[in-house]
């Protein structure tokens, strides 16, 4: 079989923690189930930094163009506060974002039925939520120039941020939008601020356009970004997936993920375009929570997100469905058994850490791969 190229940024705080678990788990493949994984690994966010002054040096973003998928961990912290604004942490996964492509960012919410009692909603509101949030990646005010602070000569700066869409960025992100959606609960609701944004009033129109010339088949809803920020929180289940820009999905994201009850369950996904030829399509992989500089180095980070990135990547980039579909239900058995970090603790549950999480949960992988 081809090897499998698999390149690792553990990055910063408890990304190294959270990947250990992981390479345990891809060790745990290649011996039995000869997945033929082959991994390097680099160094990226503060890191990188420490080690050659960039967010991610020019050969490790070499390779992570050069892999089939890219599994990465977290970046920033405290320690790097004070650094140049244009190497800060967050810098290298931009980098990677931008030079690998990937505009299409998938974060799906999931409640799993251990957990809907961590949630600061009611279990009503929250039991069996199964939302996706399409993010825009590349695009938007992330990226858009003018991006600068420049002095007025009177005393005063002015800072600048461009939000900026073209037709074809709106395009290609709604097609995964309703492509999606047609896997799932057949509806796509898009957010865009369009009654204050004239960026917004594009990307209604680009969508609409869209789903009217490829996709009438699937319900579409447009809904304010701000009302959808409140119909979060409000009744989540009305969702099935969301699509929308860089920023506004920065923060539905946190929103949604903050539902299932824990930033430290939820994985995402960073796809480019398939290649015309090969069908393949440049990929990382990474949990939505950040670094956690509180509890690094504690040995009480959530694995989780990160194993469950692991299990997208297997769906995404190699089609191993079957893994994927186990790993996802192995999570959900050691929940179901009781096990907790402190993140997602409650009475009567069993407290662990990040090593015996990731035993238990490769323990379960096992077990379901008998
Ligand atoms: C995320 C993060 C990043 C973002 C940061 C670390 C640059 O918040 O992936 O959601 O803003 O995109
Ligand atoms: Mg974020």
């Amino acid at each position: 079989m081809a090897a499998r190229k698999l390149f690792l940024l553990p990055g910063d705080g408890i990304g190294p923690e959270s990947m250990g678990e992981v390479k345990k788990l891809i060790n745990w493949m290649n011996d039995n189930l000869a997945t033929g994984f082959e991994t390097s690994e680099g160094l990226v966010g503060g890191a990188a930094y420490d080690a050659h002054g960039a967010a991610i040096s020019d050969a490790d973003m070499e390779q992570a163009m050069a892999a089939d998928a890219v599994l990465f961990g977290a970046v920033g912290g405290p320690k790097w506060d004070d650094v140049p604004y244009d190497v800060r942490p967050e810098a290298g996964l931009l980098r990677l974002r931008k030079d690998m492509k990937l505009f299409a960012n998938l974060r799906p919410a999931i409640c799993y039925p251990a957990l809907a009692d961590s949630s600061s909603l009611r279990h009503d509101v929250v039991e069996g939520l199964d939302i996706l949030i399409v993010r825009e990646l590349t695009g938007g005010v992330y990226f858009g120039e003018p991006k600068e602070i420049i002095d007025l000569g009177n005393g005063q700066k002015r800072g600048i941020d461009t939000q900026v869409y073209d037709t074809f960025e709106i395009e290609r992100i709604s097609r995964v939008a309703f492509d999606l959606a047609k896997t799932r609960q057949n509806k796509v609701t898009s957010m865009e601020k369009r009654n204050v944004m004239i960026s917004g009033v594009l990307w209604n129109e680009v969508v609409t356009a869209v789903h009217a010339a490829e996709y009438p088949e699937v319900e579409l809803e447009h809904m304010l970004a701000d009302a959808g920020g409140m119909q979060l929180v409000r009744w989540p289940k009305q969702f099935d997936v969301i699509v929308t820009d860089n920023l506004f999905g920065d923060m539905l994201s946190d929103v949604a993920a903050m539902l299932t009850g824990s930033l430290g369950m939820l994985p995402s996904a960073s796809l480019g375009a398939p290649d015309p030829v090969s069908g393949a399509r440049k990929a990382l992989y990474e949990p939505v929570h950040g670094s956690a500089p509180d509890i690094a180095g504690t040995g009480a980070a959530n694995p989780i997100a990160m194993i469950a990135s692991f299990a997208m990547c297997l769906r995404y980039s190699f089609e191993m469905i079957a893994e994927a579909d186990r790993l996802e239900k192995a999570i959900a058995n050691v929940l179901d058994n009781g096990l907790r970090t402190g993140d997602i603790m409650s009475k009567g549950m069993k407290q662990v850490g990040t090593t015996e999480m990731g035993d238990a949960v490769i323990a379960e992988f096992q077990a379901l791969s008998a």
